[in-house]
C-alpha cells in the first residue's frame, strides 16, 4: 500500500535499550498503537532475541546487534564497553535494517520510536527522513531532573540541602536519583541518563510513561518547551482499561517466571494477607540487607511471596526458605502483574523500579519502598509524600534498612492507623490511571494526536508554518 493512500498505515520501529525494564513499557506502548491502525514492530537486540522466553504475541520483531551477540552485556564485562561498541555497532546495523526494510514491498519505516538511552536513534531517523519520537521509561519527575543537571542549572557534587526544579516540590539530595546524589558512584550510569538530552531539540515527539494528573505540573513545565506526550501508565490493558482483549501481559521476559507456583501459593492465601517482593530486574542486594529483609519478613509474621533472582540466591540465609516455609515463598521470577492483581497481595515492598510503581499504583497495591538507586530515590519519594500511597524505608547510617525498620513499614501499611489512608490514595490512584488510558482519557487523547499527525503528516509547507509559529 503506497502513502498517501487512504488505506496505507504508517510503520513505526519500536527501539528500546535492551533492558526489562525498558522493553516492557515500550513494547506495551506499541501493542496500544497497533490497537490504533499503526504497524509496529520491537528492534532488539540479537543476544536478546535469542533469550526471550515468552513470544511478543502479534508485535513482529527484528534485531540490530549491539556487538555482543553471543552474551549481551555480560559478554560486554562492564557497561562501558558495552554502551561504547553499542555506540559504533548499533547505528550501521540499525542503518542496514532500514534500508532492507525500505526495499521490502510494504515494510517501508515512517518513524522510529526510541529509547533516549540510545539516542543515536534518533541521528539515524533524521538521515533517514523519517520522523524521530523519543520514548522517556522514567518518570517526568526525573527527566527534568536530570535535565536541569545537563543544562548546569544543577551543579555537580550537590551541595545545598534543598534542591529547586520547575515543576517539582523542593528536594532534598537524598531524594535525587542516586547517580547524582552520591555523585562519582556509576559515572557511567549517569553519562547515559545526562546524554538523553544532547539531541532532544531534534525529536518530532518526547513520549513519556506517565500520565497528566499524576505529574501535572511537570509535565505542563516541558510541554513549553518540548512536544511532550504523557501516554501511560503503559500496563497490560486489561489491567486498566480492557480495551486491548486479551491483553494481560508484556510478553517479553527475559527471565522465566515460576506462573504456576505462584499461582497455586497465592490462590491459598487469604485476602491481602500476603507481602509481595521483589526489586525488579537488576538490583542487586549487599548480603547484610538480605539477612535483614529475611529477619524482617520473619518477624512480621506475615505471609510473604519473595522474587530472589538466581544471580542473587546465595545471599540468602541459609535454610532461610526451608524454616519460613509455612508462611513464605520464594520464587527465582515470577508474573507480577498477576501476583499485584491478586486479592491474597496487600502490600509490596518494592525497590520503586518506575515500572513496578506504575504497577502497584494500576493496581491499587500500597507500597513500602526500599529504594536501592538509580531513579528510584526520586520515585519513593513521590510515592510516600506527594502522591502519599505507600512508606518509604529508613536506612541506616550505613545504608541499611534493618530488621526492625521492615516490620515497622510493613505494619503501617497493613495494620497502622495511616493504613486507611494509604490504601484509599492508592484505591484513587487505580482509578485516575484506568481514566487516562481508557477511551477519551488524557494518555489515549495524546496517543490519538501521535498516530494521527502520523497517518496524515503535514506537508513540508506545512511543516515550516507549523514550525515558525510554534519554534
Ligand atoms: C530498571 C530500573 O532499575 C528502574 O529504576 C527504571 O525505572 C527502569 O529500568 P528494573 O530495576 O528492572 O528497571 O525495575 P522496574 O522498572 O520495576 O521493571 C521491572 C519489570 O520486571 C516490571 O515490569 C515487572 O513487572 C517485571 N517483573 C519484575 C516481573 O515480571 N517479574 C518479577 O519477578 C519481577
Amino acid at each position: 500500500m503506497e502513502k498517501g493512500n487512504k488505506e496505507y498505515k504508517p510503520h513505526c520501529l519500536i527501539l528500546p535499550f535492551p533492558l526489562q525494564g525498558h522493553i516492557n513499557p515500550m513494547l506495551q506502548f506499541s501493542k496500544r498503537l497497533a490497537h490504533k491502525g499503526i504497524r509496529t514492530t520491537m528492534v532488539t537486540t540479537k543476544y536478546l532475541f535469542k533469550t526471550i522466553q515468552e513470544s511478543l504475541g502479534s508485535i513482529p520483531v527484528e534485531t540490530i546487534s549491539d556487538g555482543y551477540d553471543n552474551g549481551g552485556l555480560a559478554e560486554a564485562g562492564s557497561a562501558v564497553a558495552y554502551v561504547e561498541k553499542f555506540l559504533k555497532i548499533g547505528p550501521k546495523t540499525l542503518t542496514d535494517l532500514i534500508e532492507r526494510l525500505k526495499n521490502s514491498s510494504d515494510s517501508a519505516v515512517d518513524c522510529i520510536i526510541y529509547d533516549p538511552f540510545i539516542p543515536w536513534g534518533l541521528d539515524v531517523a533524521k538521515k533517514f527522513g523519517l520522523v524521530g519520537a523519543m520514548f522517556f521509561t522514567q518518570s517526568c519527575a526525573v527527566d527534568q531532573i536530570y535535565y536541569y543537571v545537563y543544562k548546569g542549572e544543577i551543579k555537580l557534587p550537590i551541595t545545598d540541602n534543598e534542591i529547586r526544579v520547575p515543576g517539582l516540590p523542593v528536594l532534598e539530595s537524598s531524594d535525587m536519583p542516586s547517580f547524582i546524589y552520591v555523585y562519582g558512584s556509576y559515572p557511567t550510569g549517569l553519562e547515559v541518563l545526562l546524554n538523553q538530552f544532547q539531541n532532544v531539540e531534534k525529536a518530532d515527539w518526547v513520549l513519556v510513561n506517565t500520565f497528566h494528573k499524576l505529574e501535572q505540573e511537570v509535565i505542563d513545565w516541558m510541554a513549553k518547551f518540548w512536544p511532550v506526550k504523557a501516554i501511560g501508565p503503559t500496563i497490560p490493558s486489561m489491567y486498566l482499561d480492557k480495551m486491548l482483549l486479551n491483553d494481560k501481559e508484556y510478553g517479553f521476559s527475559i527471565l522465566k517466571p515460576d506462573t504456576d507456583a505462584c499461582k497455586e501459593w497465592l490462590h491459598e492465601r487469604q485476602t491481602r494477607s500476603v507481602i509481595y517482593v521483589s526489586f525488579g530486574s537488576l538490583a542487586q542486594l549487599q548480603v547484610e540487607q538480605m539477612e535483614e529483609l529475611a529477619k524482617g519478613l520473619r518477624m512480621s509474621n506475615k505471609c510473604f511471596l519473595w522474587v530472589v533472582r538466581a544471580s542473587e540466591e546465595s545471599k540468602l540465609p541459609e535454610n532461610f526458605a526451608n524454616e519460613t516455609s509455612k508462611k513464605g515463598l520464594i520464587v527465582s521470577w515470577c508474573p507480577q502483574l498477576e501476583v499485584l492483581a491478586h486479592d491474597s497481595v496487600g502490600c509490596f515492598i518494592t525497590h520503586c523500579g518506575w515500572n513496578s510503581t506504575l504497577e502497584a499504583m494500576s493496581l491499587g497495591i500500597p507500597i513500602v519502598a526500599m529504594p536501592r538507586w538509580s531513579d528510584q530515590c526520586t520515585n519513593a519519594k513521590f510515592v510516600s509524600d506527594i502522591w502519599k500511597m505507600g512508606i518509604r524505608t529508613r536506612a541506616d547510617e550505613k545504608g541499611i534498612v534493618r530488621d526492625t525498620e521492615i516490620v515497622r513499614c510493613v505494619e503501617l501499611v497493613t495494620d497502622g492507623d495511616e493504613r486507611k489512608e494509604i490504601r484509599m490514595n492508592a484505591i484513587k490512584w487505580k482509578e485516575m490511571a484506568r481514566e487516562a488510558v481508557d477511551k477519551g482519557g488524557s494518555s489515549d487523547r495524546n496517543i490519538e494526536e501521535f498516530v494521527s499527525a502520523l497517518v496524515n503528516p503535514l506537508s513540508e509547507v506545512q511543516q515550516s508554518q507549523h514550525c515558525t509559529s510554534v519554534c
